[in-house]
């Protein structure tokens, strides 16, 4: 569910299209209050960064600011940050630097850090980066007023606590940089899983599921407000479990994901991230049964070698990996699959790689997120394994995995052509104003010719025509 690009990787996503700055606000900005003052957000790594700065972004609202894209005009700058591999943090205390000269222009601007890098280096963070004003961990942004005073009042507002309940449930998140057609509902945090390279159990801390009524009310909220599809979110989706405490009914995923598809047949309901080992047929049938549940899932393998993946703790091998993709494709014969991938993991040989170059090819995935193993301080394989394939043996075989990947996604896509299907159309396609962009059940980007009477949340079907390994053309047909 990393937003990462296997070609800029470790690098994040910025969410501000620095193209657009200047003193454009926002559109969901709360309009009753009179903000006279700003906040400034950047987020990186995971989708789940992305919906919770959205919450953040809600609590600021409430205190009285508002959003700029303008970072030189706000009196709050703010990056939710990613941990997950030093690259993401490199990339992090580069905007640090670029922060420090607005602060240098602007005196009394306030620079906070959110996030996993927040949990991680907690009081440590304020000692090596001394314009920081604010440390904010994934479970303490309630407490963001409370600190904002005490920043304000000249001292450092530092809450890393980690919580047990926290879900933020209550909580309406403000879209930032909303294209008004998709949105993310976060439905559970953390991950009890341990993975052995994973920092996430770490600065996300324990697994909690969300109240199910709070998030089916969210979807209705977003269908009523023109939305027309969301992803629900969480580190492993497929362990959500809640329980009515007044009824003591319990909610699996598979029952969540039937009652968002039930709030409207138009909303289209995604997910991410899938751990196969939590996985269960009742989820594949239910997606099956719904036309509206997107064929679509991710199921990062990470390794296609069963020794590689025990020391990954991953706590299912090769053959059960394979075993789970069949009785998708059988269930689901359209449905697309995707991966993540990490290359170099300590001790794999180049056999162990091989394993995992094949299983690209079994799994016949549409497209996969592929990284080098980056040792985190603190994690199980830190501990116990030394990290001892070199970084030129690592990034010889992401790139064989990358250019494996490219050629399978090619492949599948090339399957697609002379194919229609429905699309929900998202806006203009990057390269023309006189193009859609949208995307179809199995997460395929297809970009065609407008049409008139069409616009941006309307559903519409697209035949194919040409296809590259990362986006579909095609033409509306009747
Ligand atoms: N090094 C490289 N990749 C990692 N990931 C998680 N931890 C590491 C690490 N230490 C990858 C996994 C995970 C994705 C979110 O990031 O593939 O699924
Ligand atoms: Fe990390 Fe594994 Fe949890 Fe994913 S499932 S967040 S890789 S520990």
């Amino acid at each position: 569910m990393y937003n990462n690009n296997p070609t800029l990787e470790g690098i994040g996503n910025k969410q501000i299209d620095e193209s657009k700055q200047g003193d454009v606000f926002y559109a969901e900005q709360v309009q009753s209050k009179v903000k006279d003052k700003h906040f400034y957000i950047e987020s990186y790594g995971c989708q789940m960064n992305f919906s919770d700065s959205e919450i953040v972004a809600s609590i600021l609202n409430d205190m009285g600011y508002a959003p700029t894209r303008n970072m030189e005009a706000s009196d709050l700058i703010l990056i939710n940050t990613c941990s997950i591999r030093e690259k993401a943090e490199d990339t992090v205390r580069k905007r640090l630097r670029i922060f420090d000269k607005v602060k240098a222009k602007r005196p009394g601007t306030l620079v906070g850090v959110l996030g996993c890098m927040a949990e991680r280096l907690k009081s440590k963070l304020l000692d090596q980066e001394k314009l920081v004003d604010l440390v904010v961990g994934p479970d303490a942004y309630r407490d963001i007023p409370k600190l904002v005073a005490e920043a304000e009042g000249g001292d450092k507002g530092i809450n890393v606590f980690l919580s047990r309940e926290e879900t933020y449930a209550d909580i309406s998140p403000l879209r930032l940089d909303s294209n008004g057609v998709t949105a993310f509902i976060s439905i559970m945090r953390g991950c009890d899983n341990m993975c052995s390279f994973c920092v996430v159990p770490f600065t996300r801390g324990r697994e909690r599921s969300r109240n199910a009524f709070s998030i089916v009310a969210e979807a209705t909220d977003l269908y009523q407000r023109g939305y027309r599809e969301v992803t629900l979110l969480g580190q492993n989706v497929d362990s959500y479990k809640w329980e009515n405490p007044e009824t003591t009914d319990k909610v699996t995923f598979a029952n969540l994901l039937a009652m968002v598809a039930a709030v409207h047949p138009d909303l289209r309901v995604r997910f991410s991230t899938s751990h196969p080992k939590d996985i269960t047929d009742e989820v594949l049938y239910t997606m099956r049964d719904h036309e509206n549940i997107c064929k679509y899932i991710h199921l990062p393998v990470q390794s296609g070698n069963s020794r590689v993946l025990e020391l990954m703790n991953r706590t299912y091998d090769r053959d059960w990996y394979i075993q789970k993709i069949d009785r998708v494709y059988e269930i689901m014969p359209d449905c697309a699959v995707s991966s993540d991938i990490i290359a170099g993991f300590c001790s794999e040989t180049e056999e162990e790689h091989e394993e995992t170059l094949s299983m690209i090819e079994y799994a016949n995935y549409s497209m996969s997120y592929m990284f080098y193993y980056s040792e985190r301080p603190g994690t199980m394989a830190a501990r116990k394994y030394p990290d001892d394939i070199s970084l030129e043996v690592k990034k010889r075989r992401l790139t064989e995995i990358i250019r494996l990947q490219n050629q399978i996604s090619f492949r599948h896509n090339q399957g697609d052509i002379g194919k229609t299907f429905k699309v929900l159309i998202e806006g203009d396609s990057k390269k023309s104003d006189q193009e859609f962009k949208g995307r179809n059940s199995q997460n395929k980007m297809l970009v065609f010719p407008k049409r008139a009477g069409l616009k941006a949340g309307d559903y519409t079907y697209v035949k194919v025509l040409e296809a590259t390994s990362a986006t579909l053309k095609g033409e509306i047909v009747e």
